[in-house]
């Protein structure tokens, strides 16, 4: 393999896994979440997941994608044909890659509706903010059309980055935007920490309240955490392959991990002081907590419009490189086969996903009525790829590195020392597995 599909420097792979790792999922869902399963209970039951199933399952991507510098899919076919093992754990790519485009599909929508609310300034002087954010919201998630534009946006840019190449696409607007990022959710924590209800926060999210767990508190949160970290689908397998030789894997994950969860609990800390010092606001607003309440706290603040529009380019740069990290493992697979280029693959690969993105944007409003199992298009697809193909990928990528590649690549690739190793196993080839298991069999009964 040429030099061309090799992250620049170090850093540059840690911003591209972060974000991935950082979207949606940390600054609007994480939120609502945490507001609607008992606050401070979810986010132990969220930490502890992270560190015990997501910590060893992402090494263990990382480890895939860099020992095979391929696609998910080939670099597992490889793996299996070096070693003698079975043939079908290709599979496990092909699960992940249709998963990514799956998820990419309505991750599109809300993406583009956050960057709709960068232009939403409120009018001043509103008798009342509250009402008027509401039917905007309403109004804005029953009209097909301005979601269609949004969405279609949406998926232009993130092909385009993803078109242009690893290095010159995904690796340069990594760098560009993910500092902003992290610059732009301090400035917002701070200035909620000031201006909102810090105290009313603090206890929320993290003084113990061991009442409130629950086993859908434990099945979501660790939903959540695969979701947050971008791991059971290949995304991080996909990036780790254009890691530079040296680069150490373990130090390297707990850099992503940490950085992930931080912004998670920064994004905690940027929105419950706004949310606490409102009385109207409920925590648990669920969904609809960062556009249509979130607003309504922003305008009532001093340089509350400022803050706001700060905030959703926040949200919006989260969303798009996390983005590009799920259209990645499926374009990188067609481009090995070879037949057409990148950049003709990310064209068909976008109208295929904005097509399905209309069913998630119909499930808002024409067909907001058609169900199956008592759940709309988007709720189902939601459902399938978060609580079934994410952990069922996880689980096979715990099982591949844990119990079916050999020890001596794993241990040379990992260089980690004795008991680091002991540890990492222990977790990988028990906890992770019979955990997922065990919460996906109690989710399905
Ligand atoms: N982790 C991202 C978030 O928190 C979403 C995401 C990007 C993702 N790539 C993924 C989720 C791969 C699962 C798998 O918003």
């Amino acid at each position: 393999m040429g030099n061309e599909k090799v992250w620049q420097g170090n850093t540059t792979f840690i911003l591209a896994a972060a974000g991935s790792a950082v979207g949606l999922g940390n600054i609007w869902k994480f939120p609502y979440m945490v507001g609607s399963n008992g606050g401070s209970a979810f986010v132990i039951i969220y930490l502890i997941c992270i560190f015990a199933i997501g910590l060893p399952v992402m090494v263990s991507e990382v480890l895939i994608g860099k020992y095979g510098r391929k696609s998910p899919i080939n670099s597992l076919k490889n793996l299996s044909s070096e070693f003698n093992l079975n043939a079908n754990w290709k599979y496990l790519g092909i699960l992940g890659a249709l998963s990514g485009v799956l998820i990419l599909s309505y991750y599109s929508v809300f993406a583009g509706m956050s960057f709709s609310y960068i232009f939403n300034i409120f009018p001043s002087n509103l008798s009342d903010p509250s009402n008027y954010s509401s039917n905007y919201f309403k109004e804005f998630s029953s009209s097909p059309l301005s979601l269609i534009f949004w969405h279609s946006l949406f998926i232009i840019i993130t092909c385009f980055i993803v078109g242009l190449g690893v290095v010159k696409g995904i690796g340069r607007s990594v760098n560009l935007l993910m500092p902003f990022l992290f610059i732009f959710i301090i400035l917002v924590s701070i200035y909620s920490s000031f201006t909102g209800d810090i105290k009313s926060t603090l206890k929320f999210l993290f003084s113990p309240d061991f009442s409130a767990i629950s086993p859908q508190v434990v099945i979501s949160a660790m939903g959540q955490a695969f979701f947050s970290l971008s791991i059971g689908m290949g995304a991080i397998m996909a990036y780790g392959a254009y890691m530079p030789e040296k680069q150490l894997i373990g130090k390297t994950v707990i850099t992503i991990i940490f950085l992930d969860t931080f912004v998670a609990l920064a994004a905690g800390i940027a929105i419950f002081p706004i949310v606490f010092s409102n009385p109207s606001i409920e925590v648990s607003a669920g969904p609809g907590l960062i556009f249509e309440t979130l607003p309504v706290a922003f305008y009532s603040l001093p340089f509350g419009s400022f803050f706001s529009i700060i905030f959703f380019i926040l949200v919006s740069i989260a969303a798009l490189s996390s983005a590009i990290s799920l259209l990645e493992p499926f374009t990188a697979w067609m481009e090995e086969k070879g037949f057409i280029n990148r950049k003709f693959i990310v064209v068909i690969l976008g109208i295929l996903i904005w097509f399905l993105g209309l069913a998630s944007i119909f499930s808002f409003n024409v067909w907001s009525d058609i169900k199956l199992f008592n759940l709309n298009f988007l709720e189902l697809l939601d459902y399938l790829t978060n609580n079934i193909m994410l952990p069922l990928g996880g689980f096979f990528v715990a099982l591949f590195v844990g119990w079916i590649l050999p020890n001596n690549l794993i241990n040379q690739s990992l260089a980690f020392g004795k008991f680091r190793l002991k540890l990492f196993y222990f977790f990988l080839k028990y906890i992770s597995t019979s955990s997922i298991i065990l919460i996906f069999l109690y989710s399905a009964f």
